[in-house]
């Protein structure tokens, strides 16, 4: 049976929990500094399974010697956005937070795979590579998979369809800069472009764009969990099953797509190693144009991480 910490006992990582357990992916650990929480959810998590028929093992605490030897490490640790609060005011208090969890998940699970999905996502995925010491195929970022789900949502709904019959993808950084592609996604086999029109194209980007300010603004306090949490359970999913299928993910560019040096959300394939490969899609030259641009904005932010390791 594989082994998954969670890291962040809040809304997310409790959610994800849930999610991991739910699909029978992994016994789950449950780390945080506030140990009741961890406890408490842990316990309700495990009376969850008696109705939902989940069994594997669920456990909480603030020591990661409970975490020893997992084979993923989803980091939901910091701060969430307030309404009105830029993903990148959070930097700092989550940056000194991610420091700390990467240093003592890995003093005791030195073989895992690190999924990030602390906030300013891109640059704590690059901080908590940078701090690791480990190779940045197992340093993880997700943005992606849930960037996505809320655009194959939205282009559901424009159309009238189900969702799964909706294949897309965005990539880029996990902020307003992200990339919805429109001119790959398809419905039902049939382009997107066919489908409807170039405003109603751009509002369903620009919907997808601000979809994480969107909830917070109707929730007023903390920030979306639901998908969140769903999709960092995907990423590990993907990650213990190897499934080779193409999932967008924060991760370091070295050259890809003509980015280099930093953590931005890619088409990649996954395996238990973390990041198999980066995956090449032909973009259109306004989409390719806009990725550059992502990187860009995600490049001004490194500098202020900086003082974050040497
Ligand atoms: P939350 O406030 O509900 O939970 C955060 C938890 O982290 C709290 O329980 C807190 O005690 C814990 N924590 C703080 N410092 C810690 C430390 N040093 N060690 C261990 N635990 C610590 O927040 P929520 O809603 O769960 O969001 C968590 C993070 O995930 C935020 O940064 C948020 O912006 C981000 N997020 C990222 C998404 C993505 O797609 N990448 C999507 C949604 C949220
Ligand atoms: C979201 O996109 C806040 O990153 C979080 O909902």
């Amino acid at each position: 049976m594989a082994k998954v910490t969670v890291v962040g006992a809040g809304n997310v990582g409790a959610t994800c929990a849930h999610s991991l357990l739910r699909l029978k992916l992994a016994d789950v650990v449950l780390i945080d500094i506030d140990e009741g929480l961890t406890k408490g959810k842990a316990l309700d998590l495990s009376q969850a399974g008696v109705i939902e028929g989940f069994t594997d093992k669920i456990t909480g605490g603030s020591d990661y010697r409970a975490s020893a030897d997992s084979d993923v490490v989803v980091v939901t640790a910091g701060l969430p956005r307030r309404p009105g609060m830029s993903r990148e005011e959070l930097l700092d208090k989550n940056a000194r937070i991610i420091c700390e969890v990467i240093q003592r998940s890995l003093d005791t699970s030195p073989e895992a795979t690190i999924i990030v999905l602390t906030n300013p996502l891109d640059l704590m995925a690059y901080l908590a590579y940078r701090v690791s010491g480990l190779d940045a195929q197992r340093v993880i970022g997700m943005g992606g998979v849930l960037d996505t789900a809320r655009f194959k949502r939205f282009i559901a709904s424009e159309v009238g369809v189900n969702p799964a019959d909706v294949e897309a993808m965005v990539i880029g950084a996990h902020s307003d800069s992200m990339v919805p592609l429109a001119s790959l996604a398809k419905v039902d086999g049939k382009a997107l472009t066919s489908l409807i029109s170039p405003d109603a194209r751009v509002f369903q980007k620009e919907r997808t764009k601000g979809g994480g300010a969107e909830i917070v603004s109707h929730l007023k306090q903390g920030s979306a969990f639901y998908a969140p949490g769903a999709a960092a359970a995907h990423m590990v999913g993907a990650i213990l099953l190897g499934d080779k299928r193409i999932t967008p993910a924060s991760v370091f560019a070295g050259g890809a797509y003509g980015i280099d040096g930093l953590y931005i959300g890619l088409p990649v394939t996954l395996d238990l190693s973390g990041v198999l490969e980066i995956v090449e899609l032909q973009l259109s030259p306004v989409e390719q144009e806009a990725l550059l641009s992502s990187a860009k904005e995600i490049e001004a932010g490194l500098t202020a991480l900086g003082r974050w390791f040497s």
